[in-house]
């Protein structure tokens, strides 16, 4: 029997961050380009503790309820007054993390001729879970107001079938920015004059610097399905997300959880819940805030000390990366390509377009290694900028080596 080809969606196309992971396995690559948590911060300790009262009940090794478990629903609830939302438990579905959540949520709103606008840059694991959906994937530029333009989001819906927008106001993959309150309004304004659902991706809302954020999108606009995760605060390997919907949509998720995974895995969500009930969240939040933001610093000085040819910009409100523009005309995938040669994983800002915009940044990330090996990978990294810089430019920029 010949192997039947695939039908669509056949386009589906890896991650280049899944492909970065694995080319900084190699043996010292140092990488600058992955949004990984600090392992020495996850709370590993207090983390085997819970598991082991957990594990004590055999209740967690059953099946758990298709949407989650009923505490943790209500946690979530809770935590997301924080965020400015007022959400009932009945509203929260626990997730196999927030890409999970992602996925789940573009394929409750698929349908023939149906598209998703993702703003862009945007992080790819939108677009992939727009193509597994079957959604066509449109983009909406950030202007400078640093979200879509009303009119481009008017255009798509009413020309393009456009039914949703996926967005992230916060601490935003990949360029760290935080959308102010008035312009979450506009946009809010916006989609809903289009009749477009907001996604509200928002895995760093807790990570931010100066100042805490306003509160989401999903708490001013009316049909909004937010998404959140435990990955950048506790562990990634947890898998462990949530959406919140609107009643109307509460049952199409079970559904939507029940044909993709049965059930939220059972054992992650009573272990989390336990780490919570015995544990103060908030105090630790404060401590990843406050050693990411030395580490960010950390990372913009060591910008400007090693790399002449790159201009990290102002400093990201939140989230794990700085933005950096290439000053001379190097392309990120070159600059990326040379850096792997140099021992150095970063990520090219082509891989944020979904349009094939050019390519004049890389994304750094500044919140998973110590200051000095991060010092030695941006070496590393000057010294491929000094591989890819022609000679004069080279010299106009005092060497970078
Ligand atoms: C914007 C965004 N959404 C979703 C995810 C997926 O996170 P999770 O580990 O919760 O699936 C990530 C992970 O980096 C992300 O950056």
């Amino acid at each position: 029997m010949t192997t039947p080809a695939f039908s669509a969606p056949a386009a589906l196309r890896s991650s280049p961050i899944r492909r970065l992971l694995a080319a900084c396995q190699s043996p010292g690559v140092i990488q600058l380009g992955l949004g990984l948590p600090d392992p020495e911060l996850y709370p590993t300790a207090a983390l085997a503790q819970a598991a082991e009262s957990v594990l004590r009940s055999g209740a967690c090794l059953a099946y758990g309820a298709s949407d989650g478990l009923p505490a943790l629903r209500a946690w979530i609830a809770e935590r997301m007054r924080t965020r400015g939302m007022r959400v009932a438990p009945e509203q929260v579905a626990i997730t196999n993390g927030s890409q999970h959540a992602l996925q789940v949520a573009m394929r409750l709103l698929a349908g023939p001729r149906r598209a998703v606008i993702l703003e862009e840059p945007c992080y790819p694991g939108a677009w992939q879970a727009a193509e597994y959906a079957g959604l066509r994937a449109e983009a909406a530029p950030l202007s400078c107001a640093g979200a879509p333009d009303p009119e481009r989001l008017a255009h798509l819906a009413r020309v393009r079938g456009a039914i949703a927008l996926w967005t992230m106001p916060t601490a935003r993959n990949p360029t760290g920015a935080t959308m102010t309150r008035a312009t979450r309004a506009t946009l809010s304004a916006a989609c809903a004059r289009n009749g477009l659902v907001v996604i509200e991706d928002d895995p760093y809302h807790e990570l931010w610097y100066d100042r805490a954020p306003p509160p989401a999108l999903a708490a001013e606009h009316p049909c909004a399905i937010h998404l959140g995760t435990f990955s950048k605060i506790l562990a990634p390997g947890l898998r462990l997300g949530w959406m919140c919907l609107p009643t109307s949509y509460a049952a199409m998720a079970r559904a939507a959880l029940e044909a993709s995974c049965l059930a939220p895995n059972h054992l992650a969500q009573r272990l989390v819940l336990a780490w919570l009930v015995g544990n103060d969240l908030d105090a630790h939040c404060a401590a990843l805030r406050a050693r990411y933001r030395a580490r960010r610093d950390a990372l913009i000085a060591a910008v400007r000390e090693h790399c002449p040819l790159l201009d990290a910009g102002a400093p990201a409100p939140g989230g794990m990366f700085q933005w950096t523009r290439i000053r001379a005309g190097v392309s990120g995938a070159a600059l990326a390509q040379a850096a792997l040669a140099r021992g150095v994983g970063v990520m090219p800002g082509g891989a944020f377009a979904v349009s094939g915009a050019p390519d004049g940044h890389l994304r750094l990330t500044f919140t998973c290694l110590r200051q000095a090996r991060m010092r030695a990978g941006l070496r590393r990294l000057g010294a491929a900028c000094a591989d890819l810089a022609p000679a004069g430019r080279r010299r106009s920029l005092g060497g970078a080596a």
